[in-house]
């Protein structure tokens, strides 16, 4: 299904038509996969919409400009403003997806010109339901282990969310979707578990939770950061740690974790199930404290919740 537009995308520090913010054909960034983004969601929630950890996406998103120096033409502040703006503008009431993309723009050719192509941002929301088709969210779903590994450490850094990294990507969720499967898992370059395609792993293992450490070539998930969170404060033993891949088959519960899978239960890997074959009651624990999140059961102490101002007088669309 093509994005449904919405009426404005935040480009370059205003509020342009949606089929007006476009690009140049040779813009840096399409031949040489030199851009950083963001995946972020807004949610309904009883005091109205809210965006969920947007000041920590904003921090990933210039900590993946930092590995990669590329300079930012705007502040943090100005960028997270320009999220709420986007959210208010389109009048997404009822939630979004989120997607600020920082990108080289057009200038000399080259990999590595001896002047720097200007540095393009875009902010853009629309509504967006469940990534992977979700009955599944209680039954569950398939995944395997890909052939493809993730990228090594010292060669592409699995930490900043650059568009390179996500050649990768395609390769193990194409592979695992022409197989049959709903998701691939890639293991690192040493055989240990990684991630899959766009979302972190989790695995339970009596009644310890467990997910592969940040240097197995894993993004750090704002999403996998929450559910360890709340695991902890509910009392569950949580570890980063090195897991071999059949620690995956001998699991009683795995899951993935990710804004757009939010946290989806694994049903079974390279065709063998895990634990009962279905959402085991700690996943279902850690759904609730999630969702509960935004339906308003769950205290939200730490402030992940910016609550957009829908009525904010808006800037005016040119272009
Ligand atoms: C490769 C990869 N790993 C993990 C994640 C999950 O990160 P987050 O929970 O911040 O969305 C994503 C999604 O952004 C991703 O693309």
């Amino acid at each position: 299904m093509p994005i449904p537009a919405t009426q404005f995308i935040w480009f370059n520090g205003k509020l342009v038509p949606w089929e007006k913010a476009t690009v140049h054909v040779l813009s840096h960034a399409l031949h040489y996969g030199s851009s950083i983004f963001e995946g972020l969601r807004a949610y309904e929630t009883p005091r109205g919409v809210a965006i969920f950890r947007l000041r920590d996406h904003t921090r990933r998103l210039f900590d993946s400009a930092k590995i990669y120096r590329i300079g930012m033409p705007f502040s943090a502040e100005q960028l997270n403003e320009a999220t709420r703006q986007v959210i208010a503008a389109n009048a997404l009431k009822r939630g979004a997806y989120i997607r600020p993309v920082v990108f080289k723009g057009y200038g000399e050719i080259g990999v590595t010109p001896k002047t720097e192509p200007p540095t393009e941002v875009a902010i853009a929301a629309w509504e967006w339901g469940k990534y992977l088709h979700h009955d599944e969210e209680e039954s569950g779903v398939d995944a395997c282990i890909s052939t493809w590994q993730r990228v090594a450490p010292n060669t592409l850094p699995a930490l900043a969310k650059a568009g390179g990294n996500y050649l990768s990507s395609q390769l193990i969720g194409a592979e695992a979707r022409r197989l049959g499967f709903a998701e691939g898992i890639g293991l690192s370059t040493d055989g240990l578990l990684s991630e899959g395609s766009g979302e972190n792993l989790f695995l339970v293992k009596d009644g310890v939770l467990l997910t592969p450490a940040l240097a197995h070539s894993v993004l750090g998930g704002l999403t996998r950061d929450t559910v360890m969170r709340l695991a902890r404060e509910r009392g569950i033993e949580t570890r980063e740690a090195a897991l071999p891949r059949e620690m995956l088959y001998l699991a009683d519960e795995a899951f993935f974790t990710g804004t757009a899978v939010e946290i989806t239960p694994i049903r079974s890997v390279d065709r063998i199930p895990i634990g009962t074959g279905k959402r085991g009651p700690l996943t279902e624990t850690l759904q609730n404290a999630f969702f509960g999140l935004f339906s308003g059961k769950t205290q939200d102490k730490w402030g992940w919740l910016d609550y957009v101002d829908m009525a904010a007088p808006r800037v005016a669309a040119s272009g």
